[in-house]
């Protein structure tokens, strides 16, 4: 379990206890920050579905997730890349929002070593007949079957997705704090009203 502080009157608390709850989270799927809603734009209407976070860098501020080059959300993110994050645990009783764009890769550098650093679990899902969303009769018949894992790959895609903001909500009865960071442009920071 991750140290975060009890309550927050600095600012920058709220930045680095977001950041450590990311970075904990790749690994730890105990946190429900482990699987984290991800919003794209299906056209004008909002679609939004649960995924597994794969990697959280600090620095160059993205989240990286895998999923089906063959899913709805990837042509939705070529036709708009804008994007929403969403996750809270009750645990920490934090909740964080992120927005930002989605980069979608499809066979290169990015997904061959996302890819390579896959378990055999990971990689059998990509081996579905058919690709994600396709209607069918008989779920039965797209059960995961042993064949060459390997050959998942040409169905892979790893979406980075970039945030330029990161709004924190910590409720709790002693005081509830909310905050905004911002990266458009020059970073800047608020409190906001809980
Ligand atoms: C616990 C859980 C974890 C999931 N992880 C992923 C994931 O890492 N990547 C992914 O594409 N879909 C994942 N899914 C499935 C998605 O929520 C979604 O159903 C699927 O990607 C199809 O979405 P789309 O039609 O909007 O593209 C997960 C679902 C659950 C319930």
């Amino acid at each position: 379990m991750i140290e975060l502080p009890d309550s927050y009157s600095d600012i920058s608390q709220t930045l680095e206890s977001s950041e450590l709850i990311l970075a904990d989270a790749v690994e730890n799927s105990k946190t429900l920050f482990h699987t984290l809603v991800l919003s794209s734009l299906d056209n004008e209407k909002v679609a939004s579905r649960v995924v597994v976070l794969r990697e959280f860098n600090k620095n160059e501020r993205y989240l990286r997730f895998h999923t089906d080059a063959r899913a709805a959300k990837i042509k939705e993110f070529e036709l708009n890349n804008n994007a929403a994050i969403l996750g809270y645990d009750p645990e920490l009783k934090i909740q964080l929002k992120l927005q930002g764009t989605v980069e979608v890769n499809y066979d290169n550098d990015v997904t061959k070593s996302a890819w390579d650093a896959s378990t055999s679990r990971s990689k059998k899902c990509y081996s579905v007949d058919g690709g994600s969303t396709m209607h069918i009769e008989d779920p039965s018949k797209y059960d995961l079957k042993d064949g060459n894992i390997e050959d998942g790959y040409k169905n892979f895609a790893v979406l980075l997705f970039r945030f330029s903001s990161l709004e924190f909500l910590y409720l709790k009865s002693s005081g509830h704090r909310r905050a905004l960071h911002n990266w458009d442009g020059e970073y800047s920071s608020s409190w906001l009203v809980p």
